[in-house]
């Protein structure tokens, strides 16, 4: 089978790290070109796009935002023109259900098959192929490609029709980025209060009314050290498609906004490339 990626990103350059790993030989486009190197001789680096699909059977691309996605698929060079009939392109950036049911469109007009697959999961898991899929689309067409799915993660959960994985992922970041906030808060105000921080994380993570998941971002929280697991821009892009979302299906989310407006606000200080749980820094800033 051949395979092409494009996106090496925080999550892209591990997923695609994962790929060679298990004995494949891939065709990489990234914008920046050198981090193509990084994955050695087994990742052959295209100059375009479209030159990095011509043989491919399966493409999978993890890029920023839909923007980025439809600029690389449909734009100057970009991929979906140039890929054979028949071939398989599996999105697993995270973008809203409308875009990627957008995008199965675009690549049913030229005879290719789509898969929404977007993952819950950051860097570490992404590093450790424990990701977990929400896959959409063709159930034939997400058997077909579970095997090579699992090279990089732990687990595909298919979700039904295109649209549906980016759905899922949608239900995900908005859980996480309230986790993320609501713990956050608890801490300072348990700072305030007086307690010591070990104190508070340790009797915290030990309740069931603490999100497991922000037990990953306690060391973070405790050293001030905010390099990006998961860019926090991207927790407000997600946020900011969920409403979008919310808003095709008619759907009121008050405490999706509100979140939204905590992460743009941290954005604006400057935090855009830090770790989504630098969300806690912004919220503990005094003037
Ligand atoms: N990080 C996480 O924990 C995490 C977890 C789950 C899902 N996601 C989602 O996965 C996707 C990738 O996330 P990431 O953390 O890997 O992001 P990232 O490190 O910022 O990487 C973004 C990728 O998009 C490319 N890109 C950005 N702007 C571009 C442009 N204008 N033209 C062409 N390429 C462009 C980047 O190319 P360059 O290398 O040239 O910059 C890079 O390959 C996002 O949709 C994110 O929401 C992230």
């Amino acid at each position: 089978m051949n395979i092409s990626f494009i996106g090496l990103g925080i999550m892209g350059s591990r997923m695609a790290a994962n790929l060679i790993k298990h004995g494949n030989k891939i065709s990489v486009y990234n914008r920046t070109k050198s981090k193509i190197d990084e994955l050695g001789e087994n990742a052959v680096a295209k100059d375009t796009p479209a030159e990095a699909v011509n043989e491919a059977d399966v493409l999978i691309t993890m890029l920023s935002t839909p923007a980025v996605v439809k600029k690389t698929a449909l734009g100057e060079s970009g991929f979906l023109n140039a890929m054979k009939k028949g071939a398989l392109w599996i999105d697993s950036s995270t973008v809203n259900p409308s875009f990627s049911k957008s995008m199965a469109e675009e690549a049913k007009k030229r005879n290719v098959r789509f898969i929404d697959a977007p993952v819950a999961g950051s860097k570490i898991p992404a590093e450790n192929a424990q990701l977990v899929f929400f896959a959409g689309g063709d159930k034939k067409d997400v058997e077909e490609v579970t095997p090579l799915l699992k090279t990089m993660g732990k687990m595909v959960i298919y979700s039904g029709e295109n649209g549906s994985g980016a759905g899922m992922k949608m239900l995900v970041n908005m859980l996480l980025a309230n986790s993320m906030i609501a713990f956050s808060e608890a801490v300072i105000l348990g700072e305030s209060i007086g307690f010591d921080k070990q104190f508070l994380f340790k009797t915290l993570m030990a309740l069931p009314v603490t999100a497991p998941f922000c037990a990953s971002k306690t060391a973070k929280m405790d050293k001030e050290d905010f390099s990006p697991e998961f860019p926090l821009q991207w927790m407000q892009k997600d946020l900011e498609l969920a409403s979008e979302t919310a808003y095709e299906c008619g759907a009121a989310l008050p405490q999706l906004s509100t979140a939204k407006e905590i992460y743009a606000l941290a954005k604006r200080q400057g935090m855009a490339e830090l770790d989504m749980s630098a969300v806690y820094k912004f919220l503990k800033k005094k003037e």
